[in-house]
């Protein structure tokens, strides 16, 4: 059962369980907060979490206005201010990440800790920028089918999981799919902002990630003052799914005093 939270009007519906201080947990892209859901349960005594879609994904309404990464950790930040959370754990998954790290960068105060999982900092080549701006428009008329076409494969090895997230891509809207396509498109480079950033970061890798390199993780963790990569075997991009007991042990260390590597 989903809750919903109202934030400027606008709705975001999330789900919250467990017992701790409070963690976030936001999805990537173009999927919806069921991703976290296998790694979550194993940290149900850890911490409270929150899993919500994010605009435009799952129950989510897609945002109004400019299609930025700033319309996205507003909501975050909505949201945050609705549960009344003044201090939160942030974990994000590729897109998540990206956001995840943007709402970083700018809201530090209201972070205890950071997780980046098969993520990344820098920004889109330009060829990368204009392939995304070309598939939002074609998903705009054409729908989503569009995105299902290759992704799964891209996404994990496991066939049975494969099946289960293009069904899950299926079910996301057109205007959601584009307006992320766009704020990706238009995001900026954060390596900076990560050498500033004055918390622990745990980065977490799959080793066979066919979306982002392993190295875009690896620069990262250079980049932190206080960072911890984890790179896991038998993980492709969807990490929380296909390993979720490394995953869930590398979030645990987020807490103050514990380290996984
Ligand atoms: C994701 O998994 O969220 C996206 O594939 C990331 C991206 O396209 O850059």
């Amino acid at each position: 059962m989903m809750e919903k939270a109202t934030i400027t009007g606008n709705g975001l519906k999330y789900k919250r369980y467990g017992q701790g201080e409070p963690l976030l947990l936001l999805h990537g892209y173009p999927l919806d907060h069921s991703i976290w859901e296998p790694t979550a349960k194993l940290l149900e005594n850890d911490f409270n979490l929150i899993l919500p879609d994010l605009p435009g994904f799952g129950k989510s309404h897609t945002l109004a206005g400019e299609c930025t990464l700033k319309g996205y950790t507003d909501a975050i930040l909505g949201l945050l201010d609705a549960l009344q959370i003044e201090r939160a754990y942030l974990c994000g998954h590729s897109m998540g990440g990206y956001i995840a790290l943007a709402f970083a960068c700018l809201n530090p105060q209201r972070l205890r800790g950071l997780c980046l999982v098969a993520s990344q900092a820098i920004a889109d080549t330009p060829e990368k920028r204009e392939a995304r701006l070309q598939q939002a428009e074609r998903v705009l008329v054409q729908g989503v089918g569009e995105v299902v076409a290759g992704m799964p494969a891209l996404l994990t090895v496991d066939v049975t999981l494969q099946e289960h997230l293009r069904q899950l891509i299926l079910e996301q809207s057109p205007q959601g799919v584009a307006w992320a396509l766009r704020a990706m498109a238009t995001r900026g480079d954060s390596i900076s902002c990560l050498k500033e950033l004055n918390m622990r970061v745990a980065i977490i890798h799959g080793r066979a990630d066919k979306i982002i390199p392993i190295e875009k993780a690896q620069e990262m963790h250079q980049a932190c003052r206080d960072g911890n990569l984890a790179t896991i075997e038998g993980a492709g991009h969807m990490p929380m799914m296909e390993t979720p007991l490394a995953t869930a042990e590398v979030i645990r260390s987020l807490r103050a005093g514990r380290r996984s590597s």
